[in-house]
C-alpha cells in the first residue's frame, strides 16, 4: 500500500479531458463551464500518443502545452498520462512484433487502441522514452497534480516476446525443470519439458489446459505488466519529477493483475469503476468497488472514471440518472475516495465512444446532465473538510474483513472443477452484498495481513491457497476472531494440486469437518436447510470431526447430514457454509453470523429503510454520509450539522437525497 494516505486538501473533481478532438473555441468553452461547475482537476493524454510524438522521435507538443496553461491560467489541476495504452500506427507499422497475439496465435493489428506486446522490447523502449519525454516538459508543472501511467493495464500477449518473457520468469521461479515439471503435475496427458524453450503461454489447445500453467501464466502477466509500469516510474523519477504516481485499476470485471502488490507500487490507489445494472443493485456495486479499492490503499484512495449519465448494460446504453450520479459519487465519497472524476468531461463528436456518458453531453450545457454536474461540484465544496484524513490513514472503521485474492479468482477459473457454474468475483460479491444489505462497515483483506482489527473475517470460495494462509486463518481464530469459510475453499494449494485425505484439505482441521465428496447440482435443482434457508449448485457430504452442525440439509441426497457447521476455539470459532447458499438466506446468514460476533450496524435500521449509512473518518472529526436510496423520505435525528444544507440534528431526506453529517457525537437514529 501507498507510504502515506494520499490527502490533495479537497475532492478531485473533473474527468478525462481530451481536447485533441475539439477546436480552439470549444477550448475556451471548456474551460469556462469547468469553472462554472468548480471544476478543479482534468486528466489529460490518456491517449495522446499519435498527437504527441506524430512520427518516431518527433515530439510536438505545442498543443499540450496550450491545454495545460489553459488550465492552471482557470486554476484547474491536472494529472498527466502516459499515452502509453495506445500506440500510433506509425508505431505498430515499424514493429510489428510489438503488437499482441492471442491464443488462437492471430496478432491484434492496429485501428483500436491497447495493441502491444507488453513483453516487446520495442514497445517498452517507445514507453519510457515518451514517459521521460514528458517528465522532463512537465514534471515541475506547479499544476501537476499527479502522473496517471498508462491506463488499465491489461492486454495480455501470447506472441514470442511473451514466451521468451514467461520462460525467464518461469527459470527465476522453479529454477529447474524438475521442479516445474512436479509443479505442472505434467506427468499426466504426457506433458513432460524437457528444455525451457518448449513451454508456451498457454495458446489455443485441443482440449482442457494445464490449470497450474494457466494460473503460472495469470502471475506471470501481471508481474510483467508491474514491471512495465515500473519502468515508466522510474524513467518518471529520474528526470527529477516528484509528483505523486498512479496507474487506473478496471474494475469490476478484469482480472489481470494481483492489486495487493500493484498497490504497494503506487502513490495513489485509483481506479475505473462502471456500474453493471441500474436497478438497486448498482448501489451495492458501488460500495463493493469502493471497499475493495479502500483496502488495496489502505486509506484514501482516487475514483478515476466514472460515467456521468450511462450505465453500460449488455448491448445497450441505459441512463444513469442525475440524481444517481450524485448519490453514487458521494457513496464513493463515503468510502474514501478523494474525487470524483468521470470518463470523459465532453461527448465526442464521433469516434468509438460516441455514445458513450459525459460531463457535458451531447446536448450542451443546457442539460439536467450538466446542471446536475454544476450540483456536485458546488456539494464538493461544501463537503470539503472531509477530504482531510486521519493521521492513520482509516478512514473507515471496519470489524469485519473479506478476504480478497487475485489468486483466488485465477485458481477458480481453471477449467473443469466440480462445477465451473460459480465464479470468485460473484463469490466474494454476494458475501460482501450481505454485509452491505446488513448496514455493516466491511474491509477486504490480504492473506497474511493483520487482522486483529476484524472480529469477523469471511473466506468466499478460495479455491487454492497456500500452508501460510491456511496457518494465517488458524491463528486468526486461536486469538478469538471468528471466521466464516464458504464452499470451494481450501481444496487445492498454490499449485492447483489438491489437498489429500478429505475436503476441504487445507482447512479440515479448522473447520473441524471431512468431506469425501462433492456433489454439485444440477442447474435448476435446489435444496431445503433444516432453518429454511436454501441453496443449489454445491453441496457436501460432510462428515463432523470436531466442529458441531448449526444448520442441516434438510432434503436432496444430504438430508440429515451437516450443511452449515461450527467449530469453537477458545473465544473464537471456525464456520464452514459447505452449500452455495441463496442471496436471501446468505443475507440472514451473514446478518446472523455478524450478531454472533457482536458487531453492530453503522447506523442500527438504516437498511431496513433502504438508506446506506457510512461513517467516514477524518482529521479533526468524524463524517456520517446518509444516501437514501428508497423511494420514500425518513427522518434522521441525532447531534451534527448537515455540510450540504446546513440543517442540524434532525434531517427530512427525501427519496434519492444525501446527507453528509459532521457528527458531534454518534447515535443516529433513522424513522420513515
Ligand atoms: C475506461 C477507459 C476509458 C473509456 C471508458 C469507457 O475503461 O479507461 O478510456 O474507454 O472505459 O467506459
Amino acid at each position: 500500500m501507498p507510504n502515506q494516505p494520499y490527502s490533495p486538501g479537497r475532492f478531485l473533481f473533473g474527468g478525462d479531458y481530451n481536447p485533441e478532438q475539439w477546436s480552439r473555441e470549444t477550448w475556451a468553452e471548456d474551460i469556462a463551464l469547468m469553472r462554472r461547475a468548480k471544476v478543479n482537476t482534468a486528466t489529460i493524454g490518456v491517449f495522446s500518443w499519435a498527437e504527441l510524438e506524430p512520427r518516431e522521435g518527433e515530439y510536438d507538443a505545442a498543443w499540450l502545452d496550450e491545454v495545460i496553461e489553459n488550465l492552471h491560467s482557470a486554476g484547474i489541476g491536472f494529472f498527466l498520462a502516459t499515452p502509453t495504452a495506445s500506440p500510433p500506427p506509425w508505431f505498430t507499422v515499424a514493429h510489428p512484433d510489438a503488437l499482441p497475439v492471442r491464443p488462437d496465435g492471430t496478432r491484434v493489428l492496429h485501428g483500436s487502441r491497447d495493441t502491444y506486446a507488453i513483453s516487446a522490447p520495442a514497445y517498452r523502449e517507445a514507453a519510457r522514452r515518451v514517459a521521460t519525454f514528458l517528465a522532463e516538459r512537465y514534471g515541475s508543472h506547479p499544476g501537476l497534480r499527479g502522473w496517471h501511467i498508462h491506463n488499465e493495464y491489461g492486454t495480455v500477449d501470447h506472441g514470442p516476446h511473451a514466451a521468451r518473457a514467461f520462460r525467464e520468469w518461469l527459470e527465476r521461479k522453479y529454477g529447474t525443470l524438475e521442479r516445474l515439471n512436479a509443479a505442472w503435475y505434467t506427468a499426466f496427458w504426457s506433458q513432460r519439458y524437457g528444455a525451457w524453450d518448449e513451454i508456451l503461454p498457454p495458446m489455443q489447445t485441443q482440449y482442457l489446459h494445464n490449470p497450474a500453467h494457466l494460473v503460472d501464466f495469470k502471475r506471470f502477466c501481471s508481474d510483467e505488466m508491474l514491471a512495465a509500469f515500473t519502468e515508466q516510474k522510474e524513467a518518471i523519477r529520474a528526470t527529477g519529477s516528484s509528483a505523486p504516481i498512479t496507474t487506473n485499476f478496471m474494475l469490476p470485471t478484469w482480472n489481470h493483475l494481483d492489486q495487493w502488490s500493484w498497490s504497494d507500487a503506487q502513490d495513489i490507489v485509483s481506479i475505473d469503476h462502471y456500474l453493471d445494472t441500474t436497478g438497486p443493485d448498482g448501489e451495492a456495486h458501488v460500495a463493493y468497488g469502493s471497499d475493495l479499492t479502500r483496502s488495496w490503499a489502505g486509506g484514501p484512495w482516487v475514483l478515476m472514471e466514472q460515467s456521468a449519465t450511462g450505465i453500460r448494460v449488455g448491448d445497450r446504453q441505459l441512463t444513469k440518472s442525475p440524481d444517481r450520479m450524485i448519490r453514487n459519487s458521494l457513496a464513493y465519497i463515503a468510502r474514501g475516495s478523494q474525487s470524483s472524476l468521470f470518463f470523459q468531461w465532453r461527448a465526442s463528436a464521433a469516434g468509438s465512444e460516441v455514445w458513450h456518458g459525459a460531463m457535458v453531453p451531447h446536448a450542451g450545457a443546457d442539460s439536467a446532465a450538466f446542471e446536475a454536474v454544476v450540483r456536485l461540484g458546488d456539494i464538493l465544496e461544501r463537503i470539503g473538510e472531509v477530504a482531510d484524513p486521519p493521521a492513520d490513514g482509516v478512514v473507515l472503521d471496519a470489524g469485519i474483513g473479506i478476504v480478497w485474492d487475485a489468486e483466488g479468482w485465477w485458481s477458480l477459473e481453471t477449467p473443469h472443477l466440480p462445477t465451473d457454474a460459480i465464479t470468485y468475483r460473484d463469490e466474494v460479491r454476494a458475501a460482501h452484498r450481505a454485509l452491505w444489505r446488513g448496514g455493516y462497515a466491511t474491509d477486504f483483506v490480504r492473506p497474511g495481513a493483520d487482522a486483529s482489527r476484524y472480529r469477523l473475517l469471511v473466506v468466499p470460495a478460495l479455491y487454492a491457497m497456500t500452508r501460510e494462509t491456511a496457518r494465517w486463518l488458524e491463528s486468526y481464530v486461536e486469538s478469538g476472531g471468528h471466521l466464516v469459510v464458504t464452499f470451494a475453499s481450501g481444496l487445492a494449494d498454490q499449485d492447483q494440486r489438491v489437498v489429500a485425505d478429505g475436503y476441504p484439505g487445507m482447512l479440515r482441521g479448522l473447520l473441524g469437518v471431512r468431506s469425501e465428496q462433492i456433489s454439485p447440482l444440477a442447474e435448476d435443482d435446489a435444496v431445503e436447510l433444516s432453518n429454511g434457508w436454501r441453496a443449489g449448485t454445491w453441496t457436501e457430504q460432510l462428515r463432523l470431526e470436531s466442529a458441531s452442525a448449526v444448520v442441516r440439509y434438510e432434503t436432496g441426497a444430504m438430508a440429515g447430514l451437516p450443511a452449515v457447521t461450527r467449530r469453537d476455539l477458545g473465544r473464537g470459532s471456525a464456520t464452514y457454509v459447505s452449500a452455495k447458499l441463496t442471496q436471501t438466506s446468505l443475507d440472514a446468514f451473514i446478518a446472523e453470523s455478524a450478531v454472533a460476533a457482536g458487531i453492530e450496524p453503522v447506523v442500527a435500521g438504516a437498511a431496513a429503510s433502504e438508506v446506506e449509512a457510512v461513517r467516514r473518518r477524518g482529521a479533526g472529526a468524524d463524517y456520517l454520509f446518509l444516501l437514501n436510496h428508497g423511494t420514500r423520505p425518513v427522518r434522521a435525528q441525532g447531534a451534527g450539522v448537515d455540510l450540504i444544507t446546513g440543517a442540524e440534528d434532525v434531517l427530512e431526506l427525501g427519496a434519492g437525497a444525501v446527507a453528509v453529517i459532521r457528527e458531534s457525537r454518534g447515535g443516529w437514529t433513522i424513522s420513515s
